[in-house]
């Protein structure tokens, strides 16, 4: 099959770990007689140096023309004084926009050769299959009016949700819980908020269209123990963009590390990939970056975009096999414990493992 890659790498470990995630494309392209096609473009800070803006016309061109956006990551702390608007982040925030998927899929898979890592006791942790289900076009990211008036002192977001918006994702939520272990838990502060409150009430309204999907609601506050406590309890976990995006990172605890976390945004004109991860500026330039998460992302391009099932369970089979042989970056090599692969040489023995399973 033909598959044209947009590779939008970005900021600091951005390039690192994508270069990896690239490489195990490559490597399924070869084994299947594949036509993958990959073409680079500019995001986030890099864009900024380069052209001015963190999201220059010809990279929205590139992505839009593509089958697949793979995104490494964006943010420079030399960009950090710069308004929302002409930061890096604002270059990832409007090709969310513009490539239009709004159901940010975000899988925490618990790898059992990490169990030791997570600093959640191995039972808590064993097995978990959550995958989160996040809005990406809404909420606080985007309403308006927004504004800082440093002259009055004051500052305001407005959280803005339609119940279309609401409604087309949590389909996206039940039809993948119904395809997994049937439960949907939707996460909200209905206790306080509106928009909440919005939510809960469509996603009720849904659910009957839904009779094998078991619905639950959680406030997100006491959301943030249970993943804690009994991750395992959870199938398909329901939520708009900023509670996504923090439950997301605290899934990372379950994994061992944020680094090994991937996503795919779906339901827009192209699909976007990228790890949960950010730009990590503390590690990058050393050769350090878990690259897995990167690489996790690379097979859900396959699953998502390609209809290449077999090869993306081929990545993740290999993920675990390096695992298993002990190979380990900084982040998931345990405490008191340091790296004994750099981020390259971690790409490479997966990418040895994954042309052995391919041939299996
Ligand atoms: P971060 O995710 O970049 O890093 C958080 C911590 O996790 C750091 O200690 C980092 O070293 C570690 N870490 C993250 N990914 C890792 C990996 N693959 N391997 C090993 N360790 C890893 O979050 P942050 O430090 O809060 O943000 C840094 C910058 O990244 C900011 O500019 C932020 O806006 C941006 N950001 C971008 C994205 C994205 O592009 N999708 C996501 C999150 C944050
Ligand atoms: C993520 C990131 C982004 C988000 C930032 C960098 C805009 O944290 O992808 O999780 O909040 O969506
Ligand atoms: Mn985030």
């Amino acid at each position: 099959m033909k598959l044209n890659i947009a590779v939008l790498a970005g900021d600091g470990i951005g390039p690192e770990v994508t270069a990896e995630a690239v490489k195990v494309l490559k490597t399924v392209a070869k084994h299947g007689g594949h036509e993958f096609t990959f073409t680079d473009a500019l995001i986030g800070g890099v864009a900024i140096t380069a052209e001015g803006t963190p999201l220059p016309q010809k990279t929205i061109d590139v992505a839009l023309a593509a089958d697949a956006v793979l995104l490494g990551a964006v943010g420079d702390n030399k960009f950090n004084a710069l308004t929302p608007d002409k930061r890096p982040e604002a270059g990832l925030l409007a090709i969310r926009q513009h490539l239009g998927g709004f159901a940010n899929l975000r899988p925490c898979t618990a790898f059992n050769a990490l169990s030791e890592n997570s600093p959640l006791r191995p039972e808590v942790t064993k097995n978990v299959d959550i995958l989160f289900v996040r809005e990406l076009l809404g909420g606080l990211y985007f309403g308006k009016p927004r504004a800082w008036n440093k002259e009055t002192g004051e500052a305001h977001n407005t959280m803005v949700y339609t119940k279309p918006e609401v409604e087309r994702c949590a389909h996206i939520g039940f039809q993948l819980a119904q395809k997994r272990r049937g439960k949907l838990t939707q996460v909200d502060k209905a206790n306080v908020l509106e928009c909440s409150q919005l939510w809960r009430a469509t996603v009720d309204e849904i659910a009957p269209q839904y009779p094998d999907v078991k619905v639950e609601h959680q406030l997100v506050d006491s959301m943030a123990i249970h993943l804690m406590n009994r991750p395992r309890d959870f199938d398909v976990v329901l939520t708009e963009n900023l509670f996504g995006d923090i439950l997301s990172d605290e899934s990372g605890v379950i994994t061992g590390s944020l680094g090994m976390l991937p996503s795919a945004t779906i339901g827009g004109k192209v699909n976007l990939y990228e790890p949960v991860h950010g730009s990590a500026p503390d590690i990058a330039g050393q050769g350090k970056a878990n690259p897995l998460g990167a690489i996790l992302t690379a097979a859900m391009v396959l699953r998502h975009s390609g209809n290449l099932e077999e090869e993306a369970l081929a990545i993740e089979k290999a993920v675990n096999e390096v695992l298993a042989a002990g190979h380990r970056t900084g982040d998931i090599a345990g405490q008191g414990k340091s790296a004994n692969v750099t981020t390259s040489e971690m790409g490479d023995l997966v990418n040895t493992a994954l042309v052995s399973a391919l041939n299996r």
